[in-house]
């Protein structure tokens, strides 16, 4: 078998004294694209961090593509949740878009103009080209949510982890992400993505990993939406949230 895109073992976080994430082990194969479900405060956003090294595990190991954090560089895009965007400064949507290119210059390196290019590019495949010169705080949500996959775009990663991507875009907006993922996905792309909404998780996702501060199951999305496992989840509401394929609860 091949190297998986994430290998998660053993892996606790806590936030003081309180568990976020509670000895999860979690394998997500390469070229797959992933929902991760899970009810609010489950703990999914915390796993997306951790993964990206932005918060430091009490417990565990994660690897990506066989390998410790510290040495992935700019192999994985990380799209955060919107809601957690704080925009203090004035960076324009080109500024954003090309910060992709920083794990190949490094910090101090200057883009040129082919990393330019490259940024406008990835501008016009989200379709927000004549935004280019406007200051990012400025911008909808929405319109947010198309320069953080321009940046991840131009990044050329290979492992892509979304925070609730869907959340609060229009249906425009949406088809277009989901053009986008399923685009990396064929390119050999793996895409990690935090969801809400079960009804689509069937059609949207190849795999799924169910989360409430532990992992409760993960695997092929057949196996995972189960009314059982939504239920152990979400609590009694669960069990109806999903209908099966056949239309009857
Ligand atoms: N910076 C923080 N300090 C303290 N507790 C935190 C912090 N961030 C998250 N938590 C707590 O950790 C738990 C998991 O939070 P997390 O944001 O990972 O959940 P989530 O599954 O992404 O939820 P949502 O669906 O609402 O986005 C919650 O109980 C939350 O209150
Ligand atoms: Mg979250």
């Amino acid at each position: 078998m091949s190297t998986p895109a994430i290998e998660i073992e053993d892996l606790t976080v806590a936030y003081g004294e309180r568990p976020a994430l509670w000895d999860i082990d979690l394998k997500v194969p390469t070229g797959v694209m992933m929902g991760l479900i899970g009810p609010n405060g489950a703990g999914k956003s915390t796993l997306i961090k951790t993964v990206m090294g932005l918060i430091k595990p009490a417990a565990g190991t994660v690897r990506i593509f066989g390998k410790p954090l510290s040495e992935t560089g700019s192999r994985v895009a990380y799209v955060p949740q919107r809601s957690s965007v704080d925009w203090d400064f004035p960076a324009t949507v080109m500024d954003v878009a090309l910060m992709g290119c920083f794990g190949r210059l490094g910090w101090l390196g200057r883009p040129k103009s082919i990393d330019r290019q490259t940024a406008r590019e990835a501008l016009a495949r989200v379709g927000i080209s004549n935004l280019a010169t406007r200051p990012v705080h400025q911008l909808s949500g929405g319109q947010q949510q198309r320069v953080f996959l321009a940046r991840a775009l131009v990044q050329k990663a290979e492992l892509y982890l979304l925070d609730e991507p869907f959340q609060g875009v229009d249906a425009a907006t949406e088809s277009l992400i989901l053009d986008l993922l399923r685009t990396i996905r064929s390119e050999g792309g793996t895409v990690v993505v935090v969801h809400h909404d079960l009804q689509t998780v069937a059609d949207r996702f190849d795999q799924a990993a169910l989360l409430k501060v532990k992992l409760l199951a993960s695997g092929p999305v057949d196996e995972v939406m189960t009314p059982e496992l939504l239920q152990k989840a979400y609590g009694s509401s669960g069990a109806g949230l999903v209908t099966s394929r056949d239309g009857h609860p």
